[in-house]
């Protein structure tokens, strides 16, 4: 899975953000609220960026028969990849789009996003986690990562025409921290080390 993932990367560097995928104890922090939910919910999930289900995998094995998961995934070969994978579970609907374009008919009560927000445009952030909201029931829980240190690095050395661009998109994940988040937490075992940031998103009017 290690060299699909790299060949993943060279194909699209900017959409993938990573060159191997997230490894278990990041997968553990960022689907820990399936664990802490009150036992007999009935839940609807919905990943984000699925890869090749590394993720997926492990909120499956958390899964009640009647907990459904959507795989949103942008790339049409780990799309076929995830439907050879999962197709078989009642459970899963793989859905090869844009997140942004997604627009179901239920709402979910997990996110757990993947996607690389460091190395979108601000708007795109933006139209992410409004999309999020709108996708939510109120309230509903959003698992999101992002490697550390890298959005300083990127400051330090991009030059100065995008570090304004870079320092709007932080504001806006300050104000959206402001209003959210509920934790943040490090998880150093992982190539690259990484913050997870739990969100509970309650109120579908403003991102
Ligand atoms: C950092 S990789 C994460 C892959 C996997 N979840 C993991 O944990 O290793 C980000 C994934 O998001 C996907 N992606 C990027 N932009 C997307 C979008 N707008 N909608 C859906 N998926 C997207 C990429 O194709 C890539 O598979």
């Amino acid at each position: 899975m290690c060299s699909s993932f790299i060949n993943h990367f060279i194909r699209n560097p900017g959409g993938v953000g990573a060159i191997v995928p997230l490894q278990g104890p990041v997968i553990s922090e960022m689907i820990k609220d399936m664990k802490n939910r009150p036992k007999g919910t009935k839940w609807a999930i919905l990943e984000v960026g699925a890869g090749f289900g590394n993720i997926s995998e492990s909120l499956l094995k958390l899964m009640s028969p009647e907990d459904t998961l959507d795989l949103v995934e942008i790339d049409s070969k780990c799309c076929a990849y995830l439907k050879q994978r999962f197709g078989n579970d009642p459970r899963v609907r793989v859905i090869c789009s844009s997140i942004l374009d997604w627009q179901p008919k239920q709402k979910y009560n997990l996110i757990v996003s993947t996607l690389p927000l460091n190395n979108f445009e601000l708007n795109t952030v933006e139209a992410v986690f409004k999309h999020y909201l709108a996708l939510s029931h109120t309230p509903s829980l959003c698992a999101y990562v992002e490697y550390m240190g890298l959005e300083k690095l990127k400051q330090t050395f991009s030059p100065k025409s995008q570090r304004s661009a870079i320092d709007k998109r932080r504001q806006y994940i300050r104000k959206l921290h402001e209003r959210y988040l509920v934790e943040k937490n490090p998880v150093y075992c992982n190539f690259l080390p990484c913050h997870v940031y739990h969100l509970k998103l309650q109120n579908s009017s403003v991102a």
